[in-house]
């Protein structure tokens, strides 16, 4: 069974309180638990992890080497800033897919700009939670 690790970036632990007109309803658990689920009908294994903390997200980034088949991440704040999520991606061998529950190139200047987009297979924006399930169901194709 492939192995897909989700990773979320800092201040998604607050979806549902934050910015929900751009962010949604949905909680963090919410998102999880539909992926973990879909995960299950399209046998793939799901593990899930959010940190606000760039250090601890290189470090799961780190550990996933040679152990997650693939990977979805929302780097949130991060995309915009981090060297080090970007460098830690390219350790990893597998399928990365960029998702965003926002159309950041419809925001600020300052969000049209992803360290990760060039390096991850694919890039999602804009369809709200919905943008994971697309991700997860699209990754294998990516194998073949
Ligand atoms: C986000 C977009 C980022 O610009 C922002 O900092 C986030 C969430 C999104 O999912 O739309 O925290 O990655």
């Amino acid at each position: 069974m492939k192995k897909i690790l989700v990773i979320h970036g800092p201040n998604l632990n607050m979806l549902g309180k934050r910015e929900p007109e751009i962010y949604g309803r949905k909680t963090l658990e919410d998102i999880n638990t539909a992926l973990k689920d879909r995960g299950r009908e399209l046998g793939l294994g799901v593990e899930t992890f959010q940190s606000n903390f760039e250090g601890e997200i290189v470090e799961k980034i780190q550990q996933a080497l040679g152990q997650a088949d693939g990977v979805i991440i929302n780097p949130a704040a991060y995309t915009h800033t981090s060297v080090a999520v970007r460098d830690a991606l390219l350790l990893l061998d597998v399928p990365i897919i960029e998702v965003h529950l926002s159309n950041i190139y419809k925001r600020e200047p300052f969000r049209h700009k992803s360290m990760v987009s060039d390096i991850a297979a694919a890039q999602l924006a804009g369809f709200g939670d919905y943008g994971y399930i697309m991700a997860l169901e699209a990754l294998p194709r990516l194998y073949s």
